[in-house]
C-alpha cells in the first residue's frame, strides 16, 4: 500500500511539476486528558498531542502566491500574500489566516506550494483546524526564516482563529499542538502560559479515542455562551471579592460561601469551572505518582461536570462513558474537547484494549445505530520537520 508521504509525493508531482527541493513538515492532533472549558477562563488544562496528523509536503515560492492543494478536500486553494480576504466556508481560511496575523507582525512572508493530508478526523474535536494552523505557520516560519518560538506560533495562530476564521477559542489547541512532547502530557496554566510536560505511561495502559461520529453541530454558538456565563459570574463574584480577575482566582470555598450571587445556570457554569481546575492539579499530581486510578476517577467526575453543570455533554457522549465504565480494564472516561458530539477519552489498561473496542463498539452500534471509530494513541511531538528518505 501507497504510504502517506508516496501519495503526497505523487500529487505533489502532478500538481506542482517536480518535487524537487520540497521539505516535510507534521502538525498533530490533540486530545485532551483533563482540564475542560478552563482555558477561555485562564485555568489549567492538560492536553497532549496525539499520532494522528496532518502532513504537508511544501515547497518556498520565489513570489507571493501561496499554492496548497488538499488531499482530502481534492481542492486546490490559492491566494496572493498581498490580497488576502476571507473565503466563506472555506478551509483556505485556515492558511490565510495565519499568513494575514504573521503579516500584521510585520512578517516578511514568502510564497509557497504545497499538498497536505491528514488522518485528523474534522470536526470530532481533535484539533484539526488548529493543526492545519500550526503546519502554516512552521511552513512560513521555515521558508521565510521568521525564527518565531513556539509559544509566540502558538499564540499568532489562536489569533487567526479568533479574528480571521471567527471562532473564539482559548489557547489549549495551539499550545499543545506548538509544544508537545513524545510521551508526555503538558499541563498548561492559561493565564501565564507556564507549563510544564509530565510522562504519562503507555506500556499497561493505553489512551482510547471513541468517535461518536456525531460532527460537533451546535459547538459554535453554545460555545461562545459557555464564555459569557462565565464572565457574568466572575461579573458578579466580584461584588464580594473584588480581587478576582476569572474564574481561575475563585477557590471552591469561595464559590460555595458566595454562591447566592450567582443565578442558577451561571452558578452552575462556574462551579464546573472552578471544580475543574482543582481537578487538574491533582491529576497532574496523580499522573506525577503514577497513580493511575485516581487519574481515571477524576476524568469521570470531569465528564459527569460537564454533563450535568456545564451542559456540553450530548446522548452519544454519555453512552460511550457509560458504556466504557463498564467494562473490564477502563480506569476513567471522559467526552474531550469542546463536547456537542466529538470523541471521548478512555484510559484503558493494554490487556483490555480489544474487548473494549469489541463491546463497546457493539453496544454502541446497537443503541444509536452509528458506527464509532477507535484510536489507540500514542501521545506524539507537536509540529515539526521530518526528513524522508
Ligand atoms: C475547544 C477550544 C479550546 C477549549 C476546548 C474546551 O477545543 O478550541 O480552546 O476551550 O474547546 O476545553
Amino acid at each position: 500500500m501507497q504510504t502517506r508521504v508516496e501519495k503526497l509525493k505523487e500529487e505533489f508531482k502532478k500538481q506542482f511539476g517536480s518535487d524537487q527541493n520540497t521539505r516535510l513538515f507534521q502538525a498533530p492532533g490533540r486530545v485532551n486528558l483533563i482540564g475542560e472549558h478552563t482555558d477561555y477562563n485562564e485555568g489549567f488544562v492538560l492536553p497532549a498531542a496525539i499520532d494522528r496528523s496532518i502532513l504537508a509536503l511544501a515547497r518556498p515560492r520565489k513570489d507571493k502566491q501561496v499554492r496548497i492543494y488538499s488531499l482530502d478536500f481534492k481542492n486546490l486553494f490559492e491566494f496572493s500574500l498581498d490580497k488576502i480576504k476571507p473565503v466563506k466556508d472555506s478551509w483556505g481560511n485556515y492558511p490565510m489566516g495565519v499568513a494575514e496575523v504573521l503579516q500584521q507582525e510585520k512578517l516578511k512572508l514568502k510564497g509557497f506550494e504545497a499538498v497536505f493530508e491528514s488522518n485528523v478526523p474534522v470536526g470530532a474535536g481533535l484539533s484539526s483546524s488548529a493543526a492545519i494552523e500550526l503546519v502554516n505557520a512552521f511552513i512560513f516560519d521555515a521558508f521565510s526564516e521568521l525564527k518565531l518560538d513556539r509559544v509566540k506560533m502558538a499564540l499568532l495562530c489562536q489569533k487567526a482563529e479568533n479574528e480571521f476564521v471567527g471562532v473564539k477559542c482559548g489557547i489549549m489547541d495551539q499550545f499543545v499542538i506548538a509544544l508537545g512532547e513524545k510521551g508526555r502530557a503538558l499541563f498548561l496554566d492559561c493565564r501565564d502560559l507556564s507549563y510544564r510536560l509530565v510522562p504519562v505511561p503507555s506500556e499497561k495502559v493505553k489512551l482510547v479515542i471513541t468517535n461518536t461520529k456525531v460532527k460537533r453541530s451546535l459547538a459554535g454558538s453554545e460555545y461562545n455562551q459557555r464564555r459569557e456565563e462565565c464572565g457574568e459570574g466572575v461579573k458578579l463574584l466580584k461584588q464580594k471579592l473584588p480581587k478576582i480577575k476569572s474564574l481561575r482566582d475563585v477557590t471552591p470555598e469561595e464559590l460555595a460561601e458566595h454562591q447566592e450571587l450567582l443565578p442558577e445556570t451561571v452558578r452552575k457554569r462556574c462551579t464546573h469551572v472552578v471544580r475543574e481546575n482543582d481537578r487538574v492539579t491533582r491529576a497532574e499530581a496523580a499522573l506525577k505518582s503514577n497513580n493511575l486510578r485516581e487519574f481515571g476517577r477524576l476524568m469521570v467526575e470531569s465528564h459527569n461536570s460537564l454533563r450535568d453543570l456545564y451542559q456540553v455533554s450530548c446522548p452519544e457522549l454519555d453512552l460511550l462513558v457509560k458504556n466504557a465504565l463498564s467494562l473490564k480494564g477502563v480506569l476513567g472516561s471522559r467526552m474531550t474537547g469542546a463536547g456537542f458530539g466529538g470523541c471521548t477519552v478512555s484510559l484503558v489498561e493494554e490487556k483490555s484494549v480489544d474487548e473494549f473496542r469489541i463491546k463497546s463498539g457493539r453496544s454502541y452500534q446497537k443503541e444509536t445505530g452509528k458506527v464509532p471509530e477507535f484510536y489507540v494513541c500514542q501521545i506524539s511531538d507537536g509540529v515539526k520537520e521530518i526528513t524522508t528518505s
